[in-house]
């Protein structure tokens, strides 16, 4: 029998790619335990019921974080289910609406965790013309929670999102204290925030709870990740947030993820800050001389290059593909877009590759074909109904006034264009033809 998923692995660590997308760890052997996977043996502790090496370890974690934080060994979408769970046990114990204020590029985790809680969503959507950000104000943010006649339980936002833009959190969150609502970040692109000089981190600035991919933007495997509760948030959050995780979550949770999530804590507290300061400074130099070049970047966020590629002559896809050719791996792109994750653990040299790589692309004539409108597409059905439904797929050309079922969205970014339980009209049509969507799931009658 072949083995398919470890000969491409193998294939692609022999190319020795720069590896700009993630996980953090760049395929180097920081952590050096690659092979001590084991499972919960006598004494190794268990994770949902931990009381010992486990706990131990989250401590240690806690301390860094300067909250409560929790493991995760599948992502921040198990993080994200455990969230919502949590915020919905939390509106039955207050007698709020199990409703959510939600920025509408929530990754599509979020989607799946209201379908399996039943919960109902209202959307806030951005000005700007486009699916993957969501650039709310306190301002706006006020005004639309006052315009609710059921107030929501929570307010989800994600930042970063994934070109980088972050939202004002700590502006956010006092709004979101003004009204009662619980505020919920998916800071999946955010864990290094909490080592700047000044922390960003949602929970240092007023967040509830939020979670983050240790494995992102951190050196941590590719599945750890965290679910951090304030000190001020009600104390229901910590008392259920083992069974909010395990409700979700294998039974067989992976130890080499645990024993990377438990290594960082050792690595974060030992000068990473600093390490962190003096890289960022090194890609703040090599923004400057990319600006310098003609290129347009996008985004405040730190160790993230996000190049909007029209303007230098190229679709987003056509210039990946170019780096590609140069050694170079993305993160993600798009017809308008590419975006390069950076990580601390990087070199000079491979910082230096990357350069020498964007550089020796010449700058071409600006194109000036746009992204379609965006629309607010009709509300049929709730989230849970829709993706409970019986479903089938089809053309998108054939899905005009069908309700879309499953928000089964590539991965990256996995942010939904039309949202389960909605009705795609003409324009969602534009769109999913403008990002080569050409199948989707719909509700069959
Ligand atoms: C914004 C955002 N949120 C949540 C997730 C889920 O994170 P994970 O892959 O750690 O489960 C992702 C994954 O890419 C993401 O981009």
């Amino acid at each position: 029998m072949n083995t398919p998923i470890c000969d491409f692995v193998n294939k692609y660590v022999q190319k020795d790619f720069v590896r700009a997308h993630m996980p953090g760890h760049k395929g180097e052997n920081i952590l050096g335990f690659e092979h001590l996977d084991i499972t919960e043996i006598k004494g190794a502790d268990s994770l949902f019921e931990a009381e010992s090496i486990i706990k131990e370890s989250e401590e240690n974690a806690s301390e860094i974080f300067s909250c409560d934080t929790f493991y995760s060994t599948e992502g921040s979408s198990l993080s994200i289910r455990a969230m919502m769970y949590l915020s919905l046990i939390y509106a039955k114990k207050r007698g709020k609406a199990p409703l959510v204020l939600a920025g509408r590029n929530a990754h599509k985790t979020f989607l799946s965790a209201i379908a399996l809680l039943d919960m109902d969503v209202e959307w806030l959507y951005s000005k700007e013309n486009s699916y993957l950000s969501c650039e709310i104000n306190e301002k706006e943010l006020d005004e639309k929670l006052l315009s609710m006649s059921t107030k929501p339980v929570a307010v989800y936002l994600t930042s970063p999102d994934y070109l980088g833009n972050t939202l004002d959190i700590e502006a956010i969150a006092k709004v979101c204290k003004k009204h009662d609502v619980l505020l919920l970040i998916d800071n999946a692109h955010g864990a290094y925030l909490k080592f700047l000089e000044k922390s960003m981190h949602p929970i240092d600035l007023g967040a509830t709870m939020c979670c983050d991919s240790a494995h992102k933007t951190l050196c941590a495997l590719t599945g750890a990740a965290y679910l951090h509760i304030s000190k001020n948030a009600d104390e229901i959050f910590t008392d259920n947030v083992k069974d909010a995780l395990s409700l979700f979550a294998s039974t067989s949770p992976s130890y080499l993820i645990l024993q990377s999530l438990d290594k960082l804590n050792a690595i974060l507290s030992d000068g990473y800050k600093d390490r962190l300061k003096t890289f960022i400074a090194k890609v703040n130099t090599l923004k400057k001389i990319l600006d310098k070049s003609g290129y347009t970047l996008l985004g405040n966020e730190k160790i993230k290059i996000t190049i909007s590629t029209k303007p230098y002559g190229y679709k987003g896809y056509e210039f990946a593909e170019i780096l590609r050719e140069k050694g170079v791996e993305c993160e993600f792109c798009d017809p308008d877009f590419v975006v390069l994750m950076l990580t601390e653990s990087m070199s000079d040299d491979t910082l230096m590759k990357i350069e020498s790589a964007l550089l020796s692309i010449e700058k071409s004539k600006e194109l000036d074909e746009t992204v379609p409108e965006f629309s607010m597409p009709q509300r049929v059905m709730s989230v849970r109904d829709a993706v409970m439904s019986l479903s089938k797929t089809v053309g998108v050309k054939d899905s005009v006034g069908k309700v879309l079922a499953t928000a089964n969205v590539s991965c990256p970014p996995a942010v939904p264009i039309v949202v389960s339980g909605e009705k795609i009209d003409e324009s969602a049509i534009e769109i999913f033809e403008y990002y080569s969507i050409d199948s989707c799931t719909v509700v069959s009658e």
